[in-house]
């Protein structure tokens, strides 16, 4: 490949976006045309590929199998947890989930009608996902990590008529029971499914509710295979809720065809992959990277895809990813670098990768959190093929900064996601929205439209995404993200410039965590903040004030919130230390100045801010911060 191929290719997705995603869509099978394939109709909400029908899960499997990939893997369960690996077909898949979407029809599911889908990383879940495609319904799939009220909220918010869920899911050594929590979540939930059909595991045995509850196995038992059913490209396949600024998750709204579009574009220009070659997204089908890159993009694209039940470590030690490379042939692997810190705490020599032959392994993709330059260079090293760092957000569905490596692999810069991919017109402004030259940090934003594959709406809220995404930069959407170009046109992405949080690459947000915390009865003020940790890269970590003459142990009111915010927002927030300080350090028109609290505990230096209304507080915060080992010295 020549150089400036990467750079002819993007400027050409800027300058004539329609060829440009015109030429993608022939790599997806359309029922009938698209009239339009930029619609730009109704700024600021641009829709891709209006007039055309499609059907993803018909791309994803059927076409496959018709076009002779039926004896191909398109599936392969590889569960250490329950010591079993299991292959599916594409002529398997085909079958399972003709059968799958005939059960969801039964339960009077039809085109348009939401299903939510809580359930561990089991291929009935992958295939539940797929069903749902198949007959048009929108999926909403709940990560397993989340405690009851953040299930009751998003079944509120997407209104599903039915309930896809599991005995139990299986973290590590432990059998986690998921369904004392979906009954807890439906009776907080003012919107009742009409049914829940669950998939019993042998680790646990659920309690069903008569009336309410079917057993998957009996449901599946009786349906009937059904066939795909076209839909407009601008339906939406699947709502998928993340955090927002507030404790209320927001639901982002993909649609079918632009999806399908970018997620097959990319599996070429971004990852290098040929149909019938082994990928691997070591992540969760309840977050979006699950979703494309363990779902969408390696199926639409005829690969072998891999669904992993375990952990980088402990499931049983740190050879668990070389181990799954080694069998099965994996070309590709993409995590987030936490998995990486972990690996590299237990194994630092690499002793592990040894023993492996990863002679087939191509390329390290790593995305969700910044990439330290230290787990980059320890990858590199020990790996001995490129590690790629990309960026994107659950916004997005797929990567906003990359190297294009099936494009042109470009030099690997640490701590940069190389340059905007084709399609994103990105840009770095001020809080005016004047360009910023190069070298300086500012707020990151993409001109509109965005590329197909991102986010049309929010689900049944169109003013919320305005308000959201577009109205501080108008004719821009507002990654939520600080960050900088360089003269090569390089991105390096710094901070979030609201409150949210990545936790082990999970995105949490510390308001949520913080209206968690003011519920308490004994707190008068608080404030969450994420400190730096070796492992996930952040933690949060909480300031209480608590209301005047309350005399209890703080020691007991700590444990009191660390619970709440566990039973609250569930295991998955991390949340596991908080101290107690008379106040918090606040602007003169009372802002809390969390920087700077953050600065302190991380052992950065910081500048006294101006508007600070006591100078003396930051003190009572450094002191109170040293009491439980803040700065630790250990992280960078
Ligand atoms: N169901 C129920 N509970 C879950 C869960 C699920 N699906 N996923 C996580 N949890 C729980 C964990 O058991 C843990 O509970 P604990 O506090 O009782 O120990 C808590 O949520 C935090 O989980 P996690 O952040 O995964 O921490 P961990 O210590 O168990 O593992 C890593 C740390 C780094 C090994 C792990 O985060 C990891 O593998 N990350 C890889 C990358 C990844 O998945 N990224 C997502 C986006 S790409
Ligand atoms: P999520 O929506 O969970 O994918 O989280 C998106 C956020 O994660 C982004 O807005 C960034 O703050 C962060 N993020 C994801 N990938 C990267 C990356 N490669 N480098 C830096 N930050 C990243």
């Amino acid at each position: 490949m020549t150089q400036g191929t990467f750079d002819a290719a993007y400027q050409q997705s800027i300058r004539d976006p329609n060829t440009f995603w015109a030429h993608a869509a022939e790599g997806i099978h359309w029922e009938r045309k698209w009239d339009r394939v930029l619609d730009d109709s109704r700024k600021p909400f641009y829709r891709w590929f209006t007039g055309g029908v499609l059907n993803t899960c018909y791309n994803m499997v059927d076409r496959h199998v018709k076009a002779g990939r039926g004896d191909q893997v398109a599936l392969i369960y590889d569960s250490p947890v329950t010591d079993t690996v299991k292959k599916f077909t594409y002529r398997e898949m085909l079958d399972e989930v003709a059968h799958l979407a005939g059960m969801l029809r039964r339960q009077g599911v039809a085109k348009g009608d939401r299903v939510i889908i809580y359930m561990p990383m089991v291929p009935e879940a992958l295939m539940a996902m797929l069903a749902c495609a198949r007959i048009g319904a929108i999926h909403s799939v709940v990560f397993g990590g989340f405690a009851p009220r953040e299930l009751a909220t998003r079944i509120n918010d997407a209104e599903p008529k039915l309930i896809l869920s599991a005995s139990c899911g299986i973290e590590g050594k432990r059998v986690i029971p998921y369904k004392p929590l979906l009954d807890e979540a439906i009776q907080l939930a003012k919107h009742k499914p009409q049914h829940c059909i669950v998939l019993q595991r042998p680790q646990a045995q659920a309690t069903l509710l008569a009336g309410r509850d079917l057993d998957w196995q009996a449901a599946r038992a009786d349906a009937q295979p059904v066939d795909c059913v076209p839909v407009a490209a601008t339906d939406p396949l699947y709502i998928l809720y993340t955090s927002g600024t507030t404790g209320v998750p927001k639901g982002v709204v993909r649609d079918h065809g632009g999806h399908a579009v970018a997620m097959h574009w990319t599996m070429k220009n971004i990852y290098n992959m040929q149909p019938g070659e082994v990928y691997w997204a070591a992540s969760d089908i309840g977050w979006v990277v699950g979703h494309s890159y363990i779902v969408y993009a390696p199926l639409l694209y005829g690969c072998t895809t891999i669904l992993y039940e375990g952990k980088p470590v402990g499931t049983p030690d740190p050879g668990a990813f070389w181990r799954v490379i080694n069998q099965h042939n994996v070309k590709v692997l993409f995590t987030a670098p936490t998995a990486f810190r972990a690996i590299k705490r237990e194994d630092p020599e690499g002793n592990y990768i040894k023993k492996y032959d990863l002679s087939g392994f191509r390329a390290l993709f790593l995305a969700g959190e910044r990439c330290d330059p230290d787990t980059l260079h320890w990858a590199q090293q020990r790996l001995g093929v490129p590690v790629i760092d990309h960026w994107w957000q659950t916004e997005t569905a797929w990567a906003i900064a990359g190297n294009c490596t099936g494009i042109e692999l470009l030099p690997v810069k640490p701590g940069s996601p190389t340059k905007a991919a084709p399609g994103y017109d990105v840009h770095i402004v001020d809080e005016t929205g004047q360009e910023l030259p190069n070298g300086k940090i500012g707020s990151i934003v993409v001109k509109l439209p965005l590329p197909p594959g991102c986010l049309p709406t929010l689900w049944n809220n169109d003013e919320g995404f305005v308000e959201s995404y577009l109205r501080e930069f108008p004719s821009y959407y507002k990654t939520a993200d600080a960050g900088y170009r360089d003269d090569d046109g390089y991105l390096y992405i710094m901070a979030r410039t609201d409150d949210i949080i990545n936790v082990a690459g999970h995105r949490l947000s510390t308001g949520g965590m913080e209206e968690v915390l003011a519920a308490h009865k004994d707190v008068a003020e608080c404030a969450v903040i994420g400190v730096a940790d070796d492992l996930k890269g952040e933690i949060p970590f909480g300031f209480v004030v608590l209301k005047a003459g309350v005399k209890r142990s703080y020691d007991d009111i700590v444990k009191e919130l660390v619970q709440m915010v566990r039973d609250k927002i569930g295991p998955v927030a991390a949340f596991k230390s908080a101290v107690v300080v008379d106040r918090l350090p606040k602007t003169r028109s009372g802002k809390i100045l969390r920087g700077t609290m953050k600065k302190i505990a991380d052992g950065n230096e910081f500048r006294m801010p101006a508007t600070i209304d006591d100078p003396a507080i930051l003190d009572e915060i450094t002191t109170a911060l040293g009491k439980v080992g803040y700065p630790k010295s250990n992280v960078e």
